[in-house]
């Protein structure tokens, strides 16, 4: 990627700091550095060297990167920004304003208590059933997760730990309301605001996020996950397939909700990566945005 090049005034010009490719780990990278020794003015003080540097390596002034984003490609988005590490970084930092984490068709889409769906009543277009998975209810994925819930579960039998169905995938706004509602008869609303998002701020809603069960003969229930050998399968390898375990342990005070193993939510894979590789445990942290515990 091409980077603009600033030029300090009144200094001797090192080498310019061009990008090569990729974009710079975090905003800091983009500041003036000192390139060698000082020089020694007519009065005897030292002039710093200062380098020319990239000013606003941003992707959003990258051709590949924008046509990739107004082509609704977000794996060539995500490649042009130079992977997933990168453009995580560029997005946190916020040298990247022309992406937008509230946009529900996009697999770096952020949902939760703070940031709700626009508009609320969202419904993807293209919801499909995952092929050769046992679905306990009827309930579909938009297909790239879809595609990936198929290669997880292969690959999770495959290795030996057990067959993974699901039960509830795409739930519409109206179907939430339903389920928030039916968590609040039974236990009140601070007790379902930890377990169940109020319609308008569920993942379920993108269709991207699903909730897993382990099965053996029959299936077992989401509170069986944790402890199954399909769960345990799934908390290290879930990443290779582009899902992360949303609503980690310990982290209510970030995500807004209590522990869920079973709710996997797919960001794509070279997200997920990052994500794994970078040691995250919340989409919140991962993307530089506010804790939203609360509505
Ligand atoms: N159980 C999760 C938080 C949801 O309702 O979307
Ligand atoms: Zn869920």
């Amino acid at each position: 990627m091409a980077a603009a090049v600033v030029v300090i005034a009144g200094c001797a010009i090192a080498v310019g700091a061009a990008a090569s490719g990729g974009l710079p780990e975090s905003a800091s990278d983009a500041v003036a550095q000192i390139a060698g020794p000082p020089a020694v003015a007519d009065d005897g003080i030292p002039v710093p060297q200062l380098a020319a540097v990239a000013a606003t390596a941003t992707p959003c002034d990258d051709p590949a990167f924008t046509t990739a984003l107004a082509a609704g490609d977000d794996a060539a988005v995500i490649d042009a920004a130079g992977g997933g590490g990168a453009f995580r970084a560029a997005v946190a930092s916020g040298i990247a304003p022309c992406v937008s984490l509230s946009d529900p068709n996009r697999e770096w889409l952020v949902v939760n208590k703070q940031r709700p769906y626009d508009p609320v009543d969202y419904q993807p277009g293209d919801l499909v059933m995952p092929a050769d998975v046992r679905a306990l209810e009827d309930s579909a994925l938009r297909a790239p997760a879809a595609r990936a819930l198929t290669s997880l579960v292969k690959a999770a039998a495959d290795a030996g730990v057990g067959e993974i169905g699901y039960l509830s995938a795409y739930r519409s706004y109206t179907t939430q309301k339903s389920t928030y509602a039916g968590r609040v008869a039974v236990g009140g609303v601070a007790e379902a605001d930890r377990e169940s998002a109020r319609p308008g701020y569920s993942e379920h809603q993108s269709g991207m996020a699903v909730d897993i069960v382990p099965c053996k003969g029959s299936c077992k229930t989401l509170d069986d996950v944790a402890a199954s050998p399909q769960g345990a399968w799934v908390r290290d390898h879930a990443w290779e397939y582009g899902f992360i375990t949303r609503y980690a342990e310990g982290r209510e005070s970030v995500s807004g909700y209590e522990p869920e193993a079973w709710h996997l939510r797919y960001i794509g894979p070279e997200l997920a990566r990052a994500y794994h590789e970078g040691g995250f445990t919340t989409l919140e942290e991962f993307f530089g945005l506010p804790a939203a515990p609360t509505y």
